[in-house]
């Protein structure tokens, strides 16, 4: 499905209150909110939804602040959803990202970004099946 993309709101930018914030841009930006959800995540399941970088030196360091504390999980709905959704929060590093992206107002740094977003079609249907089951999307 191209036009759905998966979302999380990294624990960081939960614990600073800015869930509203962010999901306020999101909806204002036009994507529809088709399943959502706070959780935590065990080290092994950050691992798991982050095992294409595994290995990476970043991994550890990845997986130990994902599982730090609850995150939001959204599946969002827009036409052209993956790339408009990335363009929406910005580049990876806040230092890089564009002024009014949400990377650029709420994270902190390239590890501690505030936000997830798929990367590919794949991804996002990789990732929303992760987190939700069937009755949990609408
Ligand atoms: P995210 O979009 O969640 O996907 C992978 C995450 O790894 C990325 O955001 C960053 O927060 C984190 N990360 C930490 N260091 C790096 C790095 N050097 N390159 C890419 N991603 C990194």
């Amino acid at each position: 499905n191209g036009n759905q993309t998966l979302t999380m709101i990294k624990p960081i930018a939960v614990e600073r209150n800015y869930v509203g914030p962010i999901i306020q841009k999101i909806t204002d930006a036009g994507f529809i909110i088709r399943a959502m959800k706070l959780l935590q995540l065990s080290k092994n399941q950050a691992g798991d939804f982050y095992g294409e970088h595994r290995g990476k030196y970043f991994y550890e360091d990845l997986t130990t602040f994902m599982s730090s504390g609850p995150i939001v999980a959204m599946i969002l709905e827009k036409e052209n959803a993956v790339a408009d959704f990335r363009k929406l929060i910005g580049a990876t590093d806040p230092v890089e990202a564009e002024e009014g992206t949400i990377r650029k107002l709420y994270a902190e740094s390239k590890s501690h970004n505030a936000v997830h977003g798929s990367d590919s079609d794949e991804s996002a249907k990789r990732e929303s099946d992760f987190f939700f089951s069937a009755v949990e999307r609408f």
